[in-house]
């Protein structure tokens, strides 16, 4: 059992903390601070970010900052960035940030500069990106590529559908762009229901290439490509790989020099801005791509630089850990006010519960506190008319992070003022509630008092930035991952393995034979999985 981190005298003097400020109000704490919402809030990257209405007193931020000191987090901060084994589990770096360094700058790995051969790969990209949209790479039988359709899943689907998303706006829309990751046929079969193999690339995106779910798709969709075209020569064509396996790459078919490669050194859940983003270059261009990647590394460079009381990534870090911690919250609700955001709270659900769903720390130990909370959450007002009722009213405390833009991409008037004024009222609401008292002297019947009043005390993240551009995604996505990092260091946990997936897809692979075989199979599971199974092959037949 692990209990070095909370035996450290800066853990201790938060829980002492806690016990006298638990049941402190909002409310009070701006009465008491006129000037709260000012002191507590950085403004870093054309962000700015608003934590006072977080339940958090200074000296709850002073500690906070001495446990950061406490566990080391500067120095892990700069092994991660000088490319250290930091994945301990796997003997890896755990280099992303290489990912957007600029060219000329050096990080190695195992001796080895990687930051030229990482421009080299996002060179090649840009040169193929130019010629599918430029209509200068045809398919097979001469015709323009108008489609592309990524097959990946986890890191390889998540972050380039949610960044397509997000970044459509600036995309080609004379392409469409689609994404099939679940191995259900459905997810397949939509995808390409209305397309032209003959027009249709398809972007294997795979870190391993051994992945069930990507590889039955990628033979679906060879399948459905030569049931059209008739000729195995029409693969170079219509498929290219992204991977670090060249060789199960060239088992599957697809020629090695239509691969874009990465390297071992880059997270699944880290790789958008890799070679796994190809499809999102190829939808918004080589130059808007550099411009995310930018946006990535002036984050990166926040992040390593800047003092822990002005970083972003780390305050939003270390106020997860005070809820998740102390208060007992178990969720963290990812609420952007910006529909291109759809995606993202299901693309931070991977980044944060892989990262830092673990329940033993980097010596192997079980540990005596909670690690990674549960990420979930929608866009904007859709969620007010869904889930926000619980959050102002329910029994849980769910801190959330509210993600505005000052401008909107489409000024269809008067939707974005509409908009903010619901995102900043949602802020105050939770923050300040309605006494019972407010209540009353609106007239209400005094039966209907307690179901109207709002104890508020519900604590926010305001996310507020300028405008949704590929630089400010990139500076984003950069910001959570850092703060995914800043929380694995404190709880002292491998962020950047995934060992939990493992299981669930051995006991698949042994199942996969036993619904395929015609035989009536010898089962020997439990007597649930054995009769769900037998039930399935009777029904199936019918
Ligand atoms: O879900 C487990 C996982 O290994 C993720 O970490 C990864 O992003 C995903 O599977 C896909 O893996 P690959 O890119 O190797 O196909």
């Amino acid at each position: 059992m692990s209990t070095t981190l909370t035996q450290q005298p800066s853990w201790r003097a938060l829980e002492a903390h806690f016990q006298k400020v638990r049941d402190l109000h909002l409310r009070t704490l701006f009465a008491e601070d006129p000037k709260r919402g000012e002191r507590f809030s950085v403004e870093a990257e054309n962000i700015y970010f608003d934590y006072s209405k977080n339940r958090v007193t200074d000296e709850t931020i002073k500690l906070l900052l001495e446990l950061a000191e406490a566990v080391g987090l500067r120095n892990r901060i700069n092994a991660m960035f000088s490319g250290e084994k930091i994945n301990i589990t796997e003997q890896r770096a755990v280099l992303h940030v290489a990912l957007r360094a600029p060219k000329g700058s050096t990080i190695m790995v195992d001796g080895q500069n990687v930051v030229p051969e990482v421009h080299k790969v996002l060179e090649k990209m840009a040169a193929f990106s130019n010629r599918v949209r430029s209509g200068e790479w045809k398919g097979f039988t001469g015709k323009r590529i108008r489609n592309i359709v990524n097959i990946g899943i986890g890191g390889s689907d998540l972050g380039p559908h949610m960044a397509y998303d997000a970044l459509r706006y600036y995309s080609d829309r004379n392409l469409t762009c689609r994404f099939v990751s679940n191995v259900d046929g459905t997810d397949f079969a939509e995808a390409v229901h209305d397309l032209d193999p003959e027009e249709t690339l398809f972007i294997v995106s795979s870190k391993t290439f051994t992945t069930l779910e990507t590889l039955t798709n990628a033979r679906s969709a060879r399948d459905w490509t030569l049931t059209k075209l008739h000729d195995e020569k029409a693969v170079a064509k219509h498929f290219v790989a992204v991977s670090t396996n060249a060789k199960e790459v060239a088992k599957f078919g697809i020629d090695t020099e239509n691969m874009f490669e990465f390297w071992d050194w880059v997270g699944g859940r880290y790789s958008y801005d890799s070679a796994i983003g190809l499809s999102l270059m190829i939808a918004i261009g080589p130059e808007n791509f550099y411009d995310m990647l930018a946006g990535f590394h002036a984050m990166d460079e926040h992040f390593r630089t800047t003092p822990f009381e002005k970083n972003l990534p780390v305050l939003l870090g270390l106020i997860g850990i005070w809820y998740n911690n102390f208060f007992g919250a178990e969720t963290v609700a990812i609420l952007p006010y910006d529909q291109y955001l759809e995606r993202f709270s299901a693309y931070l659900q991977q980044l944060d519960m892989e990262s830092n769903g673990k329940h033993v720390d980097l010596e192997g130990n079980t540990v005596n506190y909670q690690t990674g909370p549960i990420i979930w959450g929608q866009p904007g007002t859709n969620g007010q008319h869904a889930f926000y009722q619980l959050i102002h009213q329910g029994t849980k405390l769910i801190p959330c992070d509210f993600i505005g833009f000052c401008q909107t991409l489409n000024p269809v008037k008067p939707h974005h003022d509409l908009l903010m004024a619901n995102f900043f009222a949602q802020t105050e609401a939770l923050a300040f509630g309605k006494t019972a008292e407010e209540v009353k002297a609106d007239g209400v019947p005094d039966y209907q008092v307690p179901h109207r009043t709002f104890e508020g005390n519900h604590p926010t993240n305001t996310i507020l930035a300028d405008r949704l551009t590929p630089n400010m995604l990139g500076k984003l996505v950069a910001l959570y991952e850092h703060k995914v990092f800043v929380q694995g260091t404190v709880w002292n946990i491998n962020s950047f393995d995934q060992w939990g997936v493992e299981l669930g897809k051995v006991l698949a692979n042994r199942i996969i034979p036993e619904l395929e075989s015609a035989q009536e199979p010898d089962l020997k599971h439990d007597s649930s999985t054995n009769t769900l199974i037998s039930r399935y092959r009777e029904l199936r037949k019918a």
